[in-house]
């Protein structure tokens, strides 16, 4: 699935279609690493079923701004009526610093496990800002799990350098960035790809 996102003669409907694929996956994954606590389950049988356990805590969504936006269905799929915020992080021209244009999330976001969802981590600007965002409403680091779909070592390092803690399930680790910041060999420009924009 990653060889048909990445191949540049793969069509639109493909690369949304395989996409949303890799989404479902990463997602489920990342749910496995939530915690749980132990419960012991009665089967139609009467039997118990020994070491069954349940989530701890509940969830919410924080998509990233456009790209991050198609990871949502993904989540709504296998977390029904899931809280989902948003936050829209973009270059200051002036300063060439991630600047935070907007942010909408759940009120009582700090007492939830936060799935934040970026598909491309290439210079960590943006998936580091929002982590400050998030402990900036009460989202403590830990709770925090970083859904994406294609990494490169520059942006894994910048981003643990501030936040430790914060887990990344990803689907690619790729060689590096190229001077105009895109992950190299990578899949282009994600957000275009998939909305079919330029
Ligand atoms: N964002 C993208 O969509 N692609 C890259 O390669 C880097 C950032």
């Amino acid at each position: 699935m990653m060889s048909i996102i990445r191949n540049k003669e793969t069509t639109r409907t493909d690369f949304v279609f395989y996409a949303d694929r890799i989404i479902r996956i990463l997602i489920e994954e990342g749910l496995n690493h939530l915690p749980v606590v132990e419960k012991t389950i009665i089967t139609p049988t009467g039997k118990e079923y020994e070491g069954g356990v349940e989530f701890q805590g509940r969830i919410c969504g924080v998509s990233i701004m456009r790209a991050g936006e198609s990871m949502e269905q993904g989540l709504r799929d296998v977390c029904r009526s899931v809280r989902i915020g948003k936050i829209l992080i973009q270059r200051d021209e002036e300063t060439a610093l991630p600047k935070l244009y907007y942010a909408k999330f759940p009120p009582d976001i700090a007492t939830r496990y936060c799935l934040l969802l970026d598909p491309m981590l290439a210079t960590g600007g943006s998936a580091i800002k929002a982590i400050e965002v998030l402990i900036s409403h009460g989202v403590p680091e830990e709770k925090i799990l970083f859904v994406n779909l294609l990494c490169c070592p520059e942006g894994i390092a910048a981003f643990v350098k501030v936040y430790p803690r914060v887990k990344i399930v990803t689907a690619e680790i790729d060689g590096c960035l190229n001077e105009r910041k895109y992950i190299i060999p990578g899949l282009g420009d994600f957000g275009c790809r998939y909305y079919g924009t330029d």
